[in-house]
């Protein structure tokens, strides 16, 4: 696939860091940065590699940086990447001057992110964290070049939303493999699910949960199971919302509303909906229908087909359910 092909090209990252010490075993429950000290001679330098620098991609390699990670971003094209770190640097802007953090903390973090273009930069990586297109068949090709470049001991893990690990992993160091799926956005949701195959060794699925908490989120394990915990709940319900939208019963307006007042929720099944993209959520259930075809949770569904057909896929084109401005303020 195009994606691995022009991963191999581009440049191999040469560090620039003074090297970490990573800690990712089952004791390391405080913030990864506690754990960050300069090299010793007992600790090799360590590093994160992300795959993908959309916005999961972004989104992990910047709460890994901020926890004190030495992080490799990389993704075929270096404009990808680039787009990926401004995204990075106006997260951190935003989060610095929440906490009311100097400059130089934005900048101190970003510096521990290398952008990168080649598939090489896994060499030396404890981990590798892929956030790339939900494509099983991209996604096996990737991780299987990466077997091949990364040392035997680097864990591997999938943030992937709706597939299963098990089906990614099969033949490409299963023991060392599990899933990471974190929520977007990723550097303000506390959740990750961690994810473990039956062929998961127990190091690899505390490593994995440790990684979860040292970048600041709390780990829940499951199972792998299509969507795991979150997405299987609630993909379903964001399609019952375009049902009901569908058949006429309310305005999404007001069933936003009502998930919010009368739900708790944070935002609207609507506003989720073109927050999330409306592509990726029919991706997820399309998928899930073609593998539970009698499943009327996993329904596609007409409105939300046409909608996409129609280059409508949400916050990110400017209109799904809703319009935005060019800030993504709501019209
Ligand atoms: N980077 C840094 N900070 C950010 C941020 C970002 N990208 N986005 C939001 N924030 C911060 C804001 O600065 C703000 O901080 P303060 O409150 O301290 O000022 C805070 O988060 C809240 O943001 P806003 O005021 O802009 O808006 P809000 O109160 O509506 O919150 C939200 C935004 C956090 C997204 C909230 O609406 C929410 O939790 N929505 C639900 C999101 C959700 O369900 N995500 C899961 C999607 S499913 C998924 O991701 C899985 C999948 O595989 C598809």
């Amino acid at each position: 696939m195009a994606l691995s092909l022009a991963l191999v090209r581009g440049r191999t990252v040469v560090s620039r860091l003074a090297p970490i010490t990573l800690v990712l075993s089952s004791s390391s429950s405080s913030s990864r940065s506690r754990h960050a000290s300069t090299s010793s001679s007992s600790s090799l330098p360590k590093k994160v590699v992300v795959v993908g620098a959309g916005l999961m991609g972004t989104g992990i390699a910047q709460v890994a940086a901020t926890a004190g990670y030495q992080v490799s971003l990389l993704d075929v094209k270096q404009e990808f990447v680039d787009k990926g770190l401004k995204r990075i640097e106006a997260s951190l802007q935003r989060v610095a001057k929440k906490k009311g953090q100097a400059p130089e903390e934005v900048s101190r973090t970003l510096a521990l992110i290398t952008p990168s273009t080649a598939l090489e930069s896994v060499a030396g990586a404890e981990l590798v964290v892929e956030a790339v297109v939900e494509n099983l068949a991209v996604k096996r090709e990737l991780f299987s070049r990466l077997d091949h470049l990364a040392a035997p001991s680097t864990i591997f893990a999938s943030n992937t939303s709706s597939l299963r690990i098990g089906d990614i992993s099969a033949a490409i160091r299963p023991d060392r493999f599990g899933g990471l799926h974190f929520f977007n956005p990723v550097p303000v949701m506390p959740l990750v699910e961690v994810i473990r195959t039956p062929a998961t060794s127990d190091a690899t699925f505390a490593a994995l949960r440790a990684f979860g908490t040292a970048v600041g989120k709390t780990p829940v394990s499951c199972g792998d199971t299509p969507g795991f915990i979150v997405n299987r709940l609630l993909v379903p319900y964001m399609a019952e919302a375009i049902r009901m939208l569908e058949r006429g019963d309310a305005t999404a307006d007001d069933i936003d509303t009502a998930m919010k007042l009368g739900a708790g929720y944070p935002m609207g099944p609507f506003t989720l909906l073109d927050y999330v993209g409306l592509d990726t959520t029919k991706f997820i259930l399309d998928g899930w229908h073609t593998d539970f075809p009698n499943e009327p949770l996993f329904k596609p569904s007409p409105m939300l087909d046409k909608l996409v057909a129609q280059g409508k896929l949400g916050l990110k084109s400017g209109e799904g359910f809703y319009k935005y401005d060019a800030q993504g303020k709501r019209l």
